[in-house]
């Protein structure tokens, strides 16, 4: 069902999640021109603000629409053998190191065209709006040629236009070594500051510019060589920064003015308080850690401490995290890391936003964008509480309701 956004849209009675807080009385929602034009308590309302507006609903919890700050939804095959293998001992990085991992997903996106990863792509997006979300972010990174990064990201920006959702785009050149480079890792971080950045830069297709700094990756040196690059060509940069080990990484994102430091398990105070000062967010990945059983926690205190954004994210990819179900991530936010519900929610709202440079998004106030979405349910830190795909009552992009039941 898709009505024209420029109507005037009303929504009675609804428990409100504004991104940070729960309203404390039920609210009345007004949406015009694909934007928030009025937000009223009960009793506030004037009824001359109804006139020539569609009634759309009445109770039931809203929040803005969800924002997945981490994916990498595009890739072609699936790594079900390998979640096989780790289940028997082999660790994540025993099969990078022997050329699987990232790499095997490397050869199967590589032989895949564009269609062929428009098309297994497709569902995985459908299913991350089936729950709620209104904006997501898409790397690409197992691509690894400058053609084959760029056909990443043309797929991104083709899912975006296929599919009512907001498609922000990442180049993560800087992911894992390709065959043709063993041996020779600056080559390769030549390619991706001289070639890669440079191109994605020209023709558009990337909103930023993300790096896997890491032992099985690439280190600190080489990681800001790709910042500066990416600097140069005036985009952001963010980093899966700890995730296997302390490497320096979030703070090093921090002193680019990152937007993000993603996965951060190993993070210590030092890295904190340079991101707190940066004001870079701290997006954390609980899917990921989940399949890989990592049993090193973010430290989720020290970043309350320094007040430090927390953003959570699905990371919605074939190796450590096949999860496309952002309400589940929510759940898992505050189960293994302790998160509060309303924590969770303003990680995938507000901060979500936040860690993709759009403060604009992820908030419920006058003049935003009308990305908001109606579940059914009482209270909001039930979508963290209960684990149940079809509690999406409405979903509103840009002010357009483009899911009812
Ligand atoms: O966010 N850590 C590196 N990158 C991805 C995993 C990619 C993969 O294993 O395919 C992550 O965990
Ligand atoms: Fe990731």
């Amino acid at each position: 069902m898709s009505l024209s956004p420029q109507l005037r849209r009303l929504w009675r009675d609804v428990t409100l999640f504004d991104g940070l807080c729960v309203r404390p009385a039920p609210m009345t929602v007004l949406v015009e021109d694909g934007r928030v034009a009025g937000l009223w308590s009960q009793g506030e309302f004037d009824e001359r603000h109804a006139i020539g507006a569609v009634e759309c609903g009445r109770g039931g919890v809203m929040t803005p629409g969800l924002v997945d700050c981490h994916s990498h939804l595009v890739y072609a095959g699936n790594r079900a053998g390998e979640f096989e293998q780790r289940l028997e001992g082999v660790s994540y990085a025993e099969i990078a190191r022997a050329g699987g991992g990232i790499l095997s997903t490397v050869r199967a996106t590589r032989a895949a065209s564009e269609e062929q990863l428009v098309e297994a792509s497709l569902p995985r997006l459908q299913a991350l709006l089936a729950d709620g979300v209104t904006t997501v972010e898409i790397k690409s990174g197992y691509g690894l040629s400058v053609a084959d990064e760029l056909k990443m990201l043309r797929v991104a920006r083709r899912l975006g236009e296929l599919q009512p959702v907001r498609v922000l785009t990442t180049l993560l050149g800087a992911h894992a070594l390709p065959p043709e480079f063993a041996g020779d890792s600056d080559g390769y971080v030549a390619l991706v500051c001289n070639e890669m950045i440079p191109a994605a830069a020209t023709e558009g297709l990337a909103d930023a510019v993300d790096v896997f700094c890491e032992h099985i990756a690439f280190s600190p040196a080489q990681c800001e060589l790709v910042f500066q690059a990416a600097q140069r060509h005036g985009l952001a940069v963010k980093a899966h920064a700890e995730q296997l080990s302390n490497q320096g990484a979030s703070a090093l994102a921090a002193r680019y003015r990152g937007l993000s430091a993603d996965h951060i398990e190993f993070l210590d105070e030092a890295g904190v308080q340079a991101m707190a000062a940066a004001g870079t967010v701290a997006v954390l990945l609980p899917g990921a850690f989940h399949c890989l059983r990592e049993t090193q926690l973010p430290p989720i205190e020290l970043l309350r401490r320094y007040g430090v954004p927390m953003a959570v994210a699905s990371d919605a990819n074939p190796g450590t995290s096949p999860i496309c179900f952002p309400t589940l991530v929510l759940n898992l936010a505050c189960t293994l890391f302790r998160l509060t519900p309303r924590e969770a929610l303003s990680g995938m709202t507000a901060h979500g936003a936040r860690a993709l440079g759009r403060p604009d998004l992820g908030r419920i106030e006058v003049g935003a964008p009308a990305d908001l979405c109606l579940w059914d349910i009482q209270q909001p830190a039930e979508l963290a509480y209960a684990v149940q795909p079809g509690r999406l009552r409405q979903r509103i992009f840009k002010g357009d309701l483009t899911h009812a039941c």
